[in-house]
């Protein structure tokens, strides 16, 4: 968004910082979510006797997870869990969802962690993965607090990629699906001054580490809600959906199949740093993405052309976009030997989800899709 603000974009630049906005809310810039303790119990600061349960490991790897209660990192701590390995939870502890795996915390801000280097020895660990580092500071946190020796992996953004600063400026940047070896972006902190991937990438990658690039996340427990513009719709009994041109190409990945990219890693034989698209293998444009997701839900929402220019603020990522954000997973494929698996079975599964888990507050004023159906 400070592209678009710093190239003074033409008279429909108001419309065009809402299409931004809505993409880069996909690509992860989000507030934090609505997920409070709830009075689960938990071991906050660890001591040495409390992990004493957590060095049954078994077969599986001990694994420092950095974050992992909101989404996606929930998601890979259930699944290390489910596949024998001992994960040690580190985070704040404002967020201490009652269903999450049971598994030990450690209770800490990110910049804090330092001292905290010998408590994370303590626990042994194989592998860590860093869900949240968010930036460069972020990552030198946990650098500085991780034991040696052990294997890194952290997670980034697709919006690493030039396409991602030329889609915001609406340039043509980069032919499609981006590699691993496309070229990076060349202006930095382009959502905001605390955000920066790039920046955890040539800490993590300096490290050693492993760094998994994830397209747009959907599934269980996503606090962007990326599913609400279609399902408030059907919630709110509507019959017709406006709907813009609908050609955005912007790899997606479930939620699922990033925890599932985390395992690999974990466990690859693989042993060079490098970074891995983590991507779905085939992408719907948005348009169809909004189909899909009707079909999903089972419910009877007809999407009617309008023009891009009077789409409702909440539907305007299905407007004409001209740099497209399709990536390549093909490396992770190689390499890892990770795989996506069945994007309607992962659609289902998550629309499924949504529905049943319907924000409190949910917008039900549809006037502004009225306004877009008169035009016709
Ligand atoms: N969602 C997407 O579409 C998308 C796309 C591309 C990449 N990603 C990447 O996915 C990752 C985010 O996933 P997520 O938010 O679902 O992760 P998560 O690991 O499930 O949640 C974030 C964790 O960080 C902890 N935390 C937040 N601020 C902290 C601080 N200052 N100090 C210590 N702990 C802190 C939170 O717990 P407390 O609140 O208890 O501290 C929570 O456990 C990011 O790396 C993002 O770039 C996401």
């Amino acid at each position: 968004m400070e592209i678009a603000e710093r190239r003074r974009l033409p008279s429909d630049r108001a419309m065009w910082q809402d299409v931004t906005r809505a993409l880069s809310e996909a690509l992860g810039r989000h507030e934090v979510p609505c997920v409070r303790g709830r009075g689960r119990a938990f071991v906050a600061p660890i001591s040495g006797d409390c992990l004493g349960g957590a060095h049954a490991g078994g077969d599986g790897v001990r694994v420092i997870v950095l974050g992992g209660t909101w989404f996606v990192g929930r998601a890979i701590v259930a699944a290390l869990r489910a596949a024998g390995h001992t994960p040690l939870v580190v985070h704040r502890g404002r967020a201490e969802p009652a269903d999450l795996a049971d598994v030990e915390h450690l209770h800490a801000e990110r910049q804090s962690w330092p001292a905290h280097r010998d408590t994370l020895a303590a626990f042994e660990p194989g592998a860590a993965i860093d869900v949240s580092a968010e930036n460069g500071a972020g990552a030198r946190a946990a650098l500085d607090a991780l034991p040696s020796g052990i294997r890194l992996i952290a997670l980034s953004s697709v919006d690493v990629y030039r396409a991602y600063e030329g889609m915001l400026a609406r340039q043509l940047t980069d032919a499609v699906p981006l590699t691993e070896a496309s070229a990076l972006r060349t202006v930095r902190h382009v959502e905001g001054p605390h955000w920066e991937n790039l920046e955890l990438e040539e800490r993590y990658l300096a490290a050693g580490a492993m760094v998994l690039r994830l397209g747009a996340v959907y599934g269980e427990h996503d606090y962007q809600r990326r599913f609400e513009p279609v399902l408030r719709r059907i919630r709110g009994g509507r019959t017709v959906l406006p709907v813009g041109a609908g050609n955005f190409l912007f790899s997606r990945v479930y939620v699922g199949d990033v925890a599932r990219a985390v395992l690999a890693a974990v466990t690859s034989d693989h042993r060079r740093h490098g970074c891995f698209n983590i991507v779905e293998t085939q992408t719907a444009p948005m348009g169809l993405f909004y189909a899909q997701i009707i079909a999903a839900a089972g419910a009877d929402l007809e999407l009617v052309r309008v023009s891009d220019e009077v789409l409702p603020a909440d539907l305007r990522a299905s407007a004409a976009v001209g740099q497209h954000l399709l990536a390549s997973g093909q490396k992770a494929r190689d390499v890892l030997g990770w795989r996506d698996s069945d994007p309607q079975e992962a659609l289902r599964r998550s629309v499924q989800w949504h529905r049943a888990n319907p924000p409190k507050d949910w917008d039900a004023d549809f006037s502004g899709d009225d306004v877009a159906l008169r035009t016709l």
